[in-house]
C-alpha cells in the first residue's frame, strides 16, 4: 500500500463542526469592527520578501516560509499583515480622506515550532488606522479591541504600555543596545536585561528600569520619569479609556517583538492557554514610509484568532441538516420537488442520494436529521406530507406550508 500523505506540520484540517464554530465567532468580530466605521480590506497571501525584512532586518527569515518565483524573485508567504496593508495604502490609498479605518481578517505563515496555540498557519483579525496621531485614536484601537475579545465570548487581560517611556530612559544608550534591552523586555526577561546594562557600563540605568517595569499606576510611572514629554498625551489616553469602563493593567515592560511600534503598545492575555497564551497584540507605530509613502502615524492590532477560539473552548453544537425527505421509488420526484421548496424557504433539506430501500433512508435520517418528512407510495400526489419529529417520534400530517412555519419556529 502506498504511504498515507498527511497535512505539513503547523497546519490544521478544519472539519465542519470547527469551521462552522469559527465562522460564527468571525461573524461577530466583522460586525464589532464595522460598528465603529472599520471596514474589510484582502492583500495578498505573498509578498514581496523586502516588505518585511525593510524593517525587521534579515534575522526575520528564518521565521519565514520564503522562496524564490520563477522570476528569480524572492517573495515570502505573509507572517503578518500590518506591513502588506501599510503597503496597500502607500500604493492605493494615499488619496483616500484620512484617518483611513480597516479591517482584515485573513491568514499567516510563521516557520515556528508547533504546539498548542502555536501554529505554521493561523489567522488574525487585526484593524490598522492610517493617518492618526492622539490620544483618542490610541484609546479607539484598544476600545475596539476589547470590544471585540469580550463580544467574541472571552475572558482575557488587557495589559497596556507606551514605548516612550522605555526610549526616554534609555535615549544615551545606542539603537543596538536599545534594541537589545527590547529583546530581553520581550521575552519578560529582566534580569537579562539588567546584566546586560551592567555589562555594558549602563549601571546607573539598571534602577530605574527595574522601577519602571515595577510601575502598576500612572502615578508610579511618572514617579521614575516625571518629565516626559508625552505625559500629557499618555494621561490622556487612560483618562478616555477609564471614562467607558475599559479594565486593563498598566504594565510599562511591554516590548513587542516586532520593531516597528513607537508609542502605545498593548497585549492581551487568555486562560487556559498554557504558555501561548497571548490573544492580541498591537499599538502606534510607523511604516508607511519604509516602503515609498510619506511618513504617516498609524496604530492598529492583530487578534490571534485560532487562540481565541482554543479560549472559547466550546464548539457550537453540529449544524444538523433540519429535514430529510424519505422517498420510494415512485415518489422520489415528488420528494425532490418537495426538498425544493424547502430549500427555497431557507430549511436546510437532504433527499436520498445513495439509492437506501424505505428503512435504510429512515435510519440514516434518525441520525443526521431533526425531522423527517416521509412520502411513502400511499401519500403519492397527495398535498398534505407526513412529517415526523425524529426526536419525539410525533408524526402529524399537514400542508406543505405548516411543515415550514413548524420548522422554522422550532419544534
Ligand atoms: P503579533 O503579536 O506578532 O503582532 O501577532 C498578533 C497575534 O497573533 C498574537 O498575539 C497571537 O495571538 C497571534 N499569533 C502570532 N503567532 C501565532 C502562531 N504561530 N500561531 C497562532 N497564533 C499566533 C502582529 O502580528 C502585528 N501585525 C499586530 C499589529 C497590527 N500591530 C499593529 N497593527
Amino acid at each position: 500500500m502506498t504511504e498515507m500523505i498527511t497535512r505539513p506540520r503547523g497546519t490544521r484540517d478544519l472539519l465542519p463542526d470547527e469551521t462552522e464554530a469559527r465562522r460564527a465567532v468571525e461573524v461577530v468580530m466583522r460586525k464589532r469592527a464595522r460598528a465603529y466605521g472599520y471596514r474589510e480590506i484582502i492583500t495578498p497571501a505573498f509578498e514581496e520578501l523586502g516588505l518585511f525584512t525593510a524593517r525587521s532586518g534579515e534575522g526575520i527569515i528564518d521565521e519565514m516560509y520564503t522562496f524564490t518565483d520563477k522570476g528569480g524573485r524572492k517573495m515570502t508567504l505573509r507572517p503578518e499583515i500590518t506591513a502588506p496593508v501599510l503597503r496597500c495604502y502607500v500604493n492605493e490609498g494615499r488619496s483616500i480622506p484620512k484617518p483611513i479605518k480597516w479591517f482584515y481578517f485573513a491568514d499567516c505563515f510563521r516557520y515556528e515550532r508547533p504546539q498548542k496555540g502555536r501554529y505554521r498557519q493561523f489567522w488574525q483579525f487585526g484593524i490598522e488606522l492610517i493617518g492618526a496621531n492622539s490620544a483618542s485614536a490610541d484609546a479607539e484601537i484598544i476600545m475596539v479591541a476589547d470590544d471585540i475579545l469580550h463580544a467574541s465570548g472571552i475572558s482575557y487581560t488587557l495589559h497596556i504600555g507606551d514605548l516612550s517611556l522605555m526610549r526616554y530612559l534609555l535615549s544615551d544608550l545606542s539603537p543596538a543596545e536599545q534594541k537589545m534591552i527590547r529583546t530581553f523586555l520581550d521575552k519578560r526577561n529582566l534580569e537579562g536585561a539588567c546584566d546586560y546594562l551592567r555589562e555594558r557600563g549602563h549601571h546607573e540605568k539598571i534602577t530605574p528600569l527595574q522601577d519602571l517595569t515595577a510601575a502598576r499606576s500612572i502615578d508610579e510611572l511618572f514617579a521614575v520619569l516625571p518629565d516626559l514629554p508625552e505625559r500629557e498625551r499618555i494621561l490622556q489616553m487612560f483618562s478616555i479609556l477609564d471614562s467607558q469602563g475599559v479594565r486593563y493593567t498598566i504594565d510599562p515592560s511591554i516590548a513587542r517583538g516586532l520593531d516597528y511600534y513607537t508609542g502605545m503598545v498593548f497585549e492581551g492575555f487568555a486562560e487556559g492557554l498554557g504558555s501561548e497564551n497571548q490573544v492580541i497584540g498591537g499599538g502606534a507605530y510607523r511604516l508607511a514610509h519604509l516602503f515609498g509613502g510619506t511618513d504617516t502615524p498609524s496604530c492598529g492590532f492583530a487578534i490571534g484568532f485560532d487562540r481565541v477560539m482554543v479560549a472559547r473552548g466550546d464548539l457550537q453544537p453540529p449544524n444538523r441538516p433540519r429535514i430529510f425527505v424519505i422517498t420510494t421509488k415512485e415518489t422520489q420526484i415528488q420528494g425532490l420537488s418537495v426538498a425544493r421548496k424547502l430549500r427555497d424557504a431557507g430549511i436546510c433539506t437532504e433527499t436520498d442520494i445513495s439509492g437506501k430501500g424505505f428503512a435504510g433512508q429512515m435510519s440514516l435520517a434518525a441520525k443526521v436529521a431533526e425531522f423527517a418528512i416521509i412520502i411513502g407510495t400511499e401519500h403519492a400526489g397527495k398535498e398534505t406530507l407526513l412529517i415526523k419529529d425524529l426526536l419525539t417520534g410525533i408524526q402529524e400530517e399537514k400542508p406543505l406550508s405548516a411543515v415550514i412555519d413548524q420548522v422554522k419556529e422550532g419544534r
